[in-house]
């Protein structure tokens, strides 16, 4: 066995020789992003090597390391084995969590109406003329005589009635009696709702008897390590023997860090959160259950499962009340999961009589429209390039990630998430780019940069220096020497421009595809909201330059944040809202695209960059 130190963490682990530096980080508990799946393709899980198993570059390395990377001691994870004790520096994670668990909107105005009861009774003593069993005198009480009762509440009750004056407070979660406590305990009711994402987990616990959102919490979604896609987590788990259950593990491991985290913040006990309600696509529902997802990823795409699912905690082994429920809303189609049916719900959009369509841009796209109260929904392959994965020097939205860029007065101005240097660029920064680039005229609409080698003239001379040739072709420099340690520049290259196009072309080509279906063009469009952090974030401006969205009048075009999110705490508050989620999957007709022989068409046609 060899010894790895992983720093600043200071974790010291054993692993066998040969095991990559990815998976001995996962071993020690670290977060290292694996977008590719260990491929070796991304460039993402670079790691710098700071003492022993130093050798020649493998061939991954040579093609996403730059030379002073690599001189640096800069490796990449998933392809540099571990064959010597060594020390290994892991850059620390940054939080990229603020946008999602700060983001306006939620539930202020919902009526609080809970799926799970309190009621707290004072039975009548036992006599020799009153000889009713204590399951029966308490549930004769409730006037509520066929609940079902767990056995584990059962074995416990005589001592818990005798110890407390035959005074309890009962716990009722529809037909099933979950939990018996000791006292008057109405005022301890709360619950919590998770949005899973492939990227990032968001939980909200909430007081149920008000409906408040009393703390939030986020973590990154640790099974990024087998890929930043569903398609990739789908073949680990089902060509990896135990990869569903590690999957399985991974997501649980990471909401029970997040539950902890809303206790501490909150200091409620675990045994007073009663029910969890969740939305996540379709992937992510079946992870997060354990269910294989195995055919979901070839044609004809089909899940295990669509319906709700509900189950005890300590079946999942979630770190609530034990007898506590998890409710995961139910899924619309292999692609378009509960996330949606949370969009739908915080929007209103199964009310809505106008003509509106919602966009929820994450690792994939979603797209509904509503149009004479029809509602139909299709999920386009945008990719992760929104998220920063297969952006050269592409990141979350974390500190030191360019979150804006704008062409001002002939050069280009940069904003940057927190007070940090600049080390990437995110998702809103990169249609930024985008569209300040074509706005100087050096990009052309068809998305290529002009050739400064052909067209000099072309050229304004403060860019001269900043538009060159570059490995993978023209590449534009956003920030000299952004790297300190290395002296490399943050660039944005031909290849980003075109997973850029590709990912807009796909939401484009969606959205132009329901409008088709519904007999209506772009102009009918009463509304276009925009869901998720990065809708919220994205300048609408720009999205309508790179042609993102429709040409719409900006006031048309509405940031609604974590609707997916706000969807989930509304069906965990509301007995209401729960009901309409559980319906709302047969009111959504499912596009599929990969069968409409317009779709190729339709999709090239939106690749190129409009600039107006
Ligand atoms: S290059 Fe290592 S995970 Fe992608």
């Amino acid at each position: 066995m060899l010894k790895v130190k992983f720093i600043p963490q200071n974790k010291l682990i054993e692993v066998e020789s040969g095991t990559n530096l990815l998976k001995a980080a996962d071993q020690a508990g670290l977060y290292v992003e694996g977008d590719c799946a260990g491929k070796g393709t991304c460039g993402k899980c670079r790691v710098k090597v700071i003492e022993g198993n130093r050798g020649d570059p493998t061939d991954a390395e040579k093609e996403q390391l730059s030379d002073s990377e690599l001189k640096a001691g800069w490796v990449l994870a998933c392809t540099r084995k571990v064959e010597q004790n060594c020390v290994v520096e892991v850059p620390l994670q940054r939080d990229a969590y603020t946008r999602k668990t700060t983001m306006p909107g939620g539930v202020e105005n919902l009526e609080a109406e809970p799926f799970v009861e309190k009621i707290a009774v004072k039975l009548d003593l036992p006599a020799l003329k009153d000889q009713v069993a204590d399951l029966e005198r308490l549930l004769i009480k409730l006037d509520r005589p066929n609940l079902t009762v767990n056995l584990r509440e059962l074995a416990g009750l005589p001592a818990l009635l005798r110890n407390n004056g035959f005074s309890v407070t009962v716990v009722i979660s529809g037909s099933r009696l979950i939990s018996i406590e000791p006292g008057d305990t109405t005022d301890q009711l709360y619950g919590i709702a998770f949005d899973i994402g492939t990227t990032t987990i968001v939980g909200s616990l909430l007081d149920l008897k008000t409906a408040a959102v009393l703390a939030v919490a986020a973590a990154t979604n640790p099974q990024n390590i087998y890929g930043a896609d569903v398609i990739s987590r789908i073949t680990h788990a089902s060509q990896v023997k135990g990869g569903l259950k590690q999957l399985q593990d991974k997501v649980i491991g990471s909401a029970n860090e997040i539950i902890r985290d809303l206790l501490r913040q909150t200091k409620i006990a675990r045994d007073h959160v009663y029910e969890i309600v969740i939305v996540g696509n379709t992937t992510m529902s079946h992870f997060f259950m354990g269910v294989d997802p195995a055919y979901l990823a070839p044609a004809p795409f089909i899940p295990a499962y669509s319906r709700a699912l509900d189950v005890e905690a300590s079946e999942l082994g979630l770190k609530i009340n034990p007898a506590g429920r998890v409710v995961f809303l139910p899924n619309i189609a292999g692609y378009i999961g509960s996330d949606t049916v949370g969009v739908i719900l915080a929007t209103n959009m199964d009310r809505r009589r106008d003509i509106c369509a919602a966009i929820d841009i994450g690792t994939n796209g979603e797209l509904v429209l509503v149009a004479n109260g029809k509602l139909t929904a299709c999920s386009t392959a945008a990719g992760p390039a929104f998220e920063g994965a297969q952006i050269k020097q592409g990141m979350r939205a974390a500190a030191g990630a360019i979150e804006a860029v704008s062409y001002v007065n002939g050069d280009i101005e940069l904003s940057i998430i927190g007070n940090t240097p600049a080390c990437g660029i995110c998702g809103s920064g990169l249609i930024d780019a985008a569209a300040a680039l074509l706005d100087a005229g050096l990009i052309e609409p068809s998305g290529r940069f002009i050739n400064p080698e052909e067209n000099p003239d072309e050229v304004p001379a403060c860019f001269k220096d900043r538009l060159r040739r570059g490995p993978g072709g023209f590449e534009f420099v956003l920030v000299p020497g952004a790297k300190s340690e290395t002296g490399d520049d943050l660039v944005l290259t031909q290849g980003d421009l075109r997973e850029l196009q590709l990912a807009k072309g796909a939401i484009y080509a969606g959205l132009m595809i329901l409008l088709k279906e519904a007999g209506i063009s772009e102009n009918d469009l009463d509304q276009v909201l925009l869901a998720g952090a990065f809708g919220n974030y994205v300048r609408k401006e720009s999205a309508l330059t790179i042609g993102l969205l429709p040409q719409l009048p900006p006031e048309k075009i509405i940031a609604v944040g974590n609707a997916a999110g706000d969807g989930s705490k509304m069906a965990l508050a509301s007995k209401a809202v729960r009901a309409r989620a559980l319906t709302t999957p047969e009111k959504v007709e499912h596009l599929e695209l990969s069968t409409r022989p317009d779709f190729q068409d339709i999709f090239v046609n939106a690749l190129p960059f409009r600039n107006n």
